[in-house]
């Protein structure tokens, strides 16, 4: 893979002993407090095809990825406090696939590993009283046979996600890397962007340069060329460059130990008026990356996040109103209608966004917000991703060319700058007590030849 040689292995070592000490007494903590002895967690199952002998990718379960980085169907890791966590690694007999080698990580030495051909057999190796333990993941057919206390017990998942919003040194290193490998990507396909590739070419160059195949990326790349902005998620991959090439959109971001990174750039392919927006949109981000710091509430940086916007609608002419019209009459909404960003981690939507505590109760969004995915205050060590946008997209500009919005909005200029499909610039911030490392624009400058 590349970058192998400077992968951070080694010192990922020394920091994983911590970062499990404090995984197994947030979970001994949340066992406790919800009344189990004991916890199982299943890395998940392969998915079969309907008709067919195939199955879909393999997505490996968030919460065994907390445990270790193994990407491998139909493992358990069972934990009980006070005691070392068993890993019951499933290793086939099989000569149509190449079963997995046993794990030899710098994470195995702090397991009890044991060894099954498959998941029949992995009870035998789990105590044999699983009484008073919950079981986490997905119910598969002998699981009733088990004799676990509870399956997927809603409280005490809380207790667990709440807890995984902070990251631990291990953690951030598995994210920086993950930013440094989207980092590289971007900068492949930024180039295969100037080069006049099409969007399927463009995630050629992303994922060759990541060194990851699609399987392995946290999300599916969002690669869109002109109008294909507009669309938040778009996931059509054209095989064929568009005749005329205006930007392109491209959010997309590696993974690293099980760690996502979730990264987002606009370029114009030289119009100047457009350059000058995606500029106007990277100076806005900037300033709002500036406001993150631990104790900062997640719902005033996105409020925060209108107001700016509002008055690059206004500057760059797209409404015909006052910045403060176009946020009072909620304009600012049909250009951004999504939430300034969200927990990254083992999920680049990590988990938890909402909670008020592990106990119960979410902390509401936001009137007119209700697509705002993190509404906590920031804690040291949360990673966040900061992602402000424009878009131009026909069903929200058309509701509100429908209603008393239309008259704030320059249908003229909206009309221009259509073809673009739309501006998302996103960086992903590791908050401190004093401010936030951006570990994207770190990946960049440390990606660049020369560095
Ligand atoms: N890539 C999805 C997002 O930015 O949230
Ligand atoms: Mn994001
Ligand atoms: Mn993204």
């Amino acid at each position: 893979m590349p970058g192998a040689t400077t992968s951070p292995a080694s010192g990922l070592s020394n920091l994983f002993a911590p970062y499990l000490e404090t995984v197994c007494h947030r979970t001994a903590e949340a066992l406790t407090a919800c009344g189990y002895r004991a916890l199982v967690v299943h890395s998940g199952s392969l998915l079969p095809v309907f008709e067919d002998d195939r199955t879909y990718p393999f997505e490996v379960n968030a919460p065994f990825k907390v445990w270790t980085p193994l990407a491998e169907p139909d493992c358990f890791v069972y934990f009980q406090p006070g005691q070392r966590p068993i890993l019951v690694f499933s290793q086939p007999r099989d000569y149509w696939y190449k079963p997995p080698a046993p794990p030899e990580d710098y994470w195995t030495e702090y397991f009890d590993i044991r060894t099954c051909p498959d998941r029949e057999s992995a009870r035998a190796l789990l105590p044999p009283d699983l009484g008073g333990t919950a079981y986490l993941g997905e119910p598969f057919a002998e699981l009733g046979s088990w004799g676990v206390m509870a399956h997927n017990p809603a409280r005490l998942i809380r207790h667990l996600d709440f807890g995984r919003a902070v990251k631990s040194p291990y953690e951030l290193t598995c994210l920086r890397e993950a930013s440094r490998l989207g980092a590289r990507g971007h900068m492949a396909a930024q180039r295969a962007f100037a080069a006049g590739e099409s969007e399927f070419a463009i995630e050629l160059a992303f994922l060759a340069a990541c060194g990851l195949r699609e399987q392995e990326l946290p999300y599916n790349p969002i690669i869109a060329l002109n109008e294909g902005g507009s669309v938040l998620h778009y996931q059509v991959l054209e095989k064929r460059a568009p005749a005329a090439r205006h930007s392109l959109l491209i959010d997309a971001g590696a993974e690293f130990g099980g760690y996502a990174s979730d990264i987002t750039r606009t370029y114009s392919a030289g119009d100047g008026d457009f350059s000058a927006l995606i500029a106007r949109m990277d100076t806005l981000q900037q300033a709002l990356c500036t406001g993150i710091r631990a104790g900062a509430d997640w719902r005033e940086v996105h409020l925060r996040a209108h107001r700016l916007t509002a008055e690059v609608l206004q500057e760059a002419q797209i409404v015909t109103c006052s910045a403060d019209e176009a946020l009072d009459a909620g304009v600012t909404r049909v250009f951004l209608p999504h939430g300034i960003g969200h927990l990254l981690g083992l999920e680049v939507h990590d988990a938890g966004g909402l909670m008020r505590s592990p106990e119960g109760g979410d902390i509401p969004r936001p009137e007119g917000h209700p697509h705002l995915r993190l509404t906590r205050v920031l804690t040291e060590g949360f990673v966040v991703t900061m992602e402000p946008g424009i878009y131009f997209i026909d069903p929200l500009l058309e509701a509100a060319r429908a209603d008393q919005r239309a008259s704030l909005i320059n249908w003229s200029r909206v009309a221009s700058l259509r073809k673009f499909g739309g501006i998302r610039i996103e960086d992903d911030l590791a908050v401190t007590a004093t401010g936030c490392e951006n570990l994207t624009r770190e990946a960049f400058r440390s990606e660049q030849p020369g560095n």
